[in-house]
């Protein structure tokens, strides 16, 4: 019997074909309704590889409901939606996908910088709204991108391909992160502060560190506090970084400039959600990384981490370091 592999959102046929021929391959049927629990737990009992994504909650349940799993592909660089600890007992590899978006990523970043910096999307409705009446000298002026403070939090490889695209701009670059990037320093003039010196001195705040336990509601109202008025706060690694409450709060006290926001609290929102009633808000739903070549390359590198494990091979992208010491014993 061949191996099954159980795939939570439909993907392009042309993409899983190659895995069809060594493996039964099933696909849920929808590409933006996620599979219900029931369904994922059914089918997480046969299958010896799962492929899903970030709006997955890969769980003990799921990990534990059959004996037959062996690996788990997320579509995503991210993976605080799988249970570690237990992938890690039950020696189950987890894969995810960096590196090959991280230049797609840092574009999408940048983009919404510069979207709510020069009000882009404001002013792109105020025309399709008939509102443009004449030149007028102030007319939806924002603020300079060219030449600001910008302040990473979370340098990893999306950072640093950000700080790059800032070196463009001609922008003072700063960094927070675990650990000192000499190399970022060096090659991009980036400058390592403490969190809160980068709050208070950035024009540009970009979150781009991963959701952990010391990560989790990290931009307080006490956060937003110190930064300039004029700041603006960029959001593009996962929602639960910000407490959502306090950025509102600061926003609609106009203790900061403006927010650009790929991911959210809870995905996905709704049209209620009070953060849209802000106008200097742009919102975005989780596309980071959304670029056909580079979701394409994703699913690639998905496919081809499960037909490694499933070959008794290492995958190419591990997150759970701890598996090797399964696959040794
Ligand atoms: C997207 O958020 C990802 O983690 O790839």
């Amino acid at each position: 019997m061949k191996p099954y592999v159980y795939i939570t959102r439909k993907l392009p046929e042309n993409v899983v074909k190659s895995l069809q021929e060594k493996y039964e391959v099933n696909m849920w049927d929808h590409e933006e309704i996620p599979v219900p629990k029931e369904i994922l737990l059914t089918e997480a009992k046969k299958a010896a590889a799962l492929l899903t994504v970030l709006a997955d909650t890969i769980d003990e349940s799921i990990l534990t409901a059959g004996e037959n799993l062996k690996v788990v592909a997320n579509l995503a660089v991210g993976f605080d939606n799988i249970d570690l600890n237990t992938a890690n007992r039950e020696g189950i590899a987890i894969c995810n996908t960096p590196d090959v978006l991280t230049d797609t990523t840092a574009d999408l970043t940048f983009g919404l910088l510069m979207t709510v910096a020069r009000r882009i999307v404001e002013a792109a409705e105020f025309v399709k709204e008939g509102k443009w009446e004449s030149w007028s000298p102030l007319l939806l002026a924002g603020h300079d991108v060219h030449h600001k403070t910008l302040g990473i939090v979370g340098m990893g490889s999306i950072g640093e391909t950000v700080a790059k695209r800032a070196t463009g701009f001609d922008m003072n670059i700063l960094y927070h992160n675990r650990s000192r990037k000499p190399e970022a320093e060096a090659k991009l003039g980036a400058v390592y502060v403490s969190f809160d010196e980068l709050v208070e001195k950035s024009d540009f705040i970009v979150c781009l560190t991963p959701l952990t336990s010391e990560t989790r509601n990290l931009f307080t109202r006490a956060v937003f506090k110190r930064m300039k008025p004029s700041a603006i706060f960029i959001n593009a690694s996962r929602g639960p970084v910000v407490n959502e409450q306090a950025l509102y709060d600061a926003l609609a006290a106009k203790e900061i400039a403006g927010a650009g926001l790929d991911v959210f609290e809870k995905e996905p929102i709704g049209a209620n959600h009070p953060l849209l009633k802000l106008t200097n808000v742009v919102a975005l739903p989780h596309i980071g990384s959304s670029s056909v070549e580079t979701r394409t390359t994703m699913m690639e590198l998905c496919l081809e981490n499960i037909k490694a494990v499933l070959e008794g091979n290492n995958p190419k992208t591990l997150v759970n370091r701890e598996w090797l010491s399964f696959m040794k014993a």
